[in-house]
């Protein structure tokens, strides 16, 4: 066997973007001029995953869009140095920006400007489908057109790989046919209540989901998607496992909580990206391990990315993962 072949392969299809953060002791309100420290870095929900599950050691080709500008070429040049096998369409709008507020206690809110993301089309990932025949797992978010994140996951379904769902931003609409296609969601508990709400589910308070007992939770799970298995992250709470019956994916329950790893956050973007990663390279190494064991991986994964300030570069490699957990 190669040695990318150990490594298990994943394809990411999705954003990048140039992030511009203000740290400040509290997020605006409507109205309000506040100070704050400003840096600016590489991000992307796309790009945040892809670096996440090389990092944590698997081969990944990471399919995007990017303007002819210096963002474009920062990521050329990021992909490079983690050793993404980067298949990039060349756009000739700007490339993708986020603005980013983060409080005093880790907390953000995200605004993006598309750019040469909305440019990323299916027959540009048509053009990669041997990168997604050869993945085990294909891994996308809701930051690229809907068409081209259903080229992807058709294509990788129809060469045996599961597909894993980001449905992030909170905003973004994932139509019938892409969840059809899902074989794993992700969502925090913004975007789980507002794509339970969309596909005809309960209408649920964010703030109020991780208070709510487990069999109840489940139940929602299964309404979003009842064929296949969901993780919401949940924060401090850690996550949520809730698996379709019979295809627990070698699990013992259907479904169960996994707590938070014991870290001290000073930036939580990118944390939801880290644990997609992370997951993602896990499932792909060793698909026949329980999947339980795969999500205590990315939720010690996505901690350590907490620990630092940034986005795709607060990204922990898995050796550091294993230095502070074993
Ligand atoms: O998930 C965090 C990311 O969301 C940021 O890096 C920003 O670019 C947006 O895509």
């Amino acid at each position: 066997m190669s040695d990318s072949a150990n490594k298990g392969r994943v394809v990411v299809v999705g954003s990048f973007n140039i992030d511009h953060v203000w740290a400040l002791p509290a997020l605006p309100r409507p109205g309000e001029t506040l100070a704050g420290t400003y840096h600016t870095g590489p991000g992307g929900k796309g790009f945040n995953q892809a670096t996440a599950a090389a990092r944590a050691g698997a081969a990944t080709a990471f399919v995007c869009a990017l303007g002819d500008d210096a963002g474009g070429r920062l990521a050329r040049e990021l992909a490079a140095g983690d050793g993404l096998d980067l298949r990039a369409l060349r756009s000739a709008e700007p490339t993708g920006t986020a603005g980013i507020y983060v409080d005093a206690d880790g907390r953000n809110t995200i605004v993006i400007g598309p750019g040469a993301n909305a440019e990323l089309s299916p027959a540009f990932v048509g053009e990669h489908a041997a990168a997604l025949d050869a993945a085990q797992v294909a891994l996308t978010q809701l930051e690229t057109p809907l068409e081209s994140a259903i080229a992807a996951f058709a294509r990788a379904r129809d060469a045996g790989g599961s597909t894993l769902l980001n449905p992030a931003p909170a905003d973004a609409v994932a139509s019938d046919a892409l969840w059809a296609l899902t074989d794993i969601a992700t969502p925090n508990e913004t975007e789980f209540c507002a794509q339970l709400q969309r596909r005809g589910g309960d209408a649920l308070d964010p703030d109020a989901l991780a208070g709510l007992d487990d069999a109840a939770l489940h139940a929602h799970c299964r309404r979003l998607l009842a064929h296949g298995s969901v993780v919401i992250t949940l924060g401090k709470s850690g996550c949520f496992v809730s698996h379709a019956n019979g295809a627990l994916r070698g699990d013992a329950q259907a479904f169960y909580r996994v707590a938070a790893a014991a870290v001290k956050a000073i930036d939580t973007t990118g944390a939801g990206d880290a644990f997609n990663g992370a997951l993602a390279a896990a499932l792909a190494r060793d698909p026949d391990a329980a999947f339980g064991e795969h999500v205590r991986y990315a939720v010690r994964f996505a901690g350590l990315s907490t620990e630092r300030a940034g986005a795709a570069a607060a990204m922990p490699s898995d050796a550091e993962l294993r230095a502070r957990f074993g």
